[in-house]
């Protein structure tokens, strides 16, 4: 990954979308609804905006309130936005009613809307695109402005969209939002702060609020409370989930990487990591 802490650096493969972007009618540009503002592109905001459409994806996973909340913060910023959960078999009629209303009304009447899926790693683009196309998809061929690589596909209510999601990066504005990034699998390699870091980030999230401390309780059958020594309740949870190393010794970071697993796959109910408010930051933590 390029180094995502400068703001102002457009990286090659958001050139890549700036160039597509002429192409294109609108963006979808998925977050992760558990994490919409940290999880969204500021480079780009500015240039998409025109043409975007926000999906806080995964909204399966986040508390519904909360994700109420970020809708209404992308209305006041004029964005539509919409929850959506790619695992969720009828959800797709609703994204795609939602998506025709905001059509742009200069569109030719015979042409094909033509759409791009964008957003960090892990959000969801893939799944979104492979749930849009569906088995109706057929290849359309090249288009100006994209030789090879992506090609367009028609879609079943008449579109064409990339076959080949927008890649953007987020921007790590400081410790916090590396943490929550890492925690949803938008960040890896060296930019990704450790595993253990980033379990314990996710345990003083949970452990700060009584119904989320009691799921979490619950999913690894621990007694009456989570312990503040970090090491003891790694030790714990290893042994109950058999996460051992040599010996038959707990292995703590397999451990911590179990806890961000679970917590990925919504092991512990609906958890939002942030919610908005007028700084945009990060509450959860
Ligand atoms: P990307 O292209 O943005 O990198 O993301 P991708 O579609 O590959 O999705 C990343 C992971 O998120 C996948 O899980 C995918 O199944 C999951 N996912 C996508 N959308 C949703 C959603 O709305 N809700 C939930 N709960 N999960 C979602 P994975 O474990 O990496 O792969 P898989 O084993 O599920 O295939």
């Amino acid at each position: 990954m390029p180094d995502l802490e400068k703001p102002d650096v457009i990286f090659r493969e958001e050139q890549r979308l700036l160039q597509v972007l002429k192409h294109v009618d609108m963006v979808l540009e998925v977050l992760d609804a558990r994490l919409p503002f940290t999880s969204r592109n500021v480079r780009l905001r500015a240039m998409l905006a025109e043409k975007n459409v926000i999906i806080l994806n995964k909204a399966d996973l986040a508390e519904r309130n909360i994700t109420d909340c970020w809708l209404g913060f992308f209305l006041r910023e004029g964005r539509p936005a919409f929850p959506f959960s790619a695992k969720n078999p009828t959800a797709l009629k609703n994204l795609e009613k939602k998506i025709m209303q905001q059509r742009p009304g200069n569109l030719k009447f015979n042409r094909p809307l033509r759409l791009i899926v964008a957003g960090i790693p892990n959000v969801g683009k893939s799944t979104i695109i492979n749930r849009l196309a569906g088995t109706y998809a057929l290849k359309t061929g090249a288009r100006p402005g994209i030789t090879r690589g992506p090609q367009w596909i028609r879609l079943r209510a008449g579109w064409e969209m990339l076959d080949t999601p927008g890649l953007l990066y987020p921007y790590l504005r400081n410790e916090n939002s590396k943490l929550a990034l890492t925690a949803i699998g938008a960040l890896e390699g060296v930019d990704a702060p450790p595993a253990e870091d980033v379990a314990r980030w996710l345990i003083n999230c949970i452990a700060s609020r009584n119904e989320l401390k009691r799921r979490f309780l619950r999913a690894y059958l621990l007694d009456t409370a989570i312990t503040p020594d970090f090491e003891l309740l790694l030790q714990q949870i290893g042994r109950m989930r058999c996460s051992l190393g040599p010996g038959g010794l707990v292995d703590l970071h397999k451990t911590a990487n179990l806890i961000i697993n679970d917590f990925r796959r919504g092991v512990f109910g609906r958890i939002s990591l942030e919610e908005p408010d007028l700084t945009g930051t990060l509450e959860g933590g």
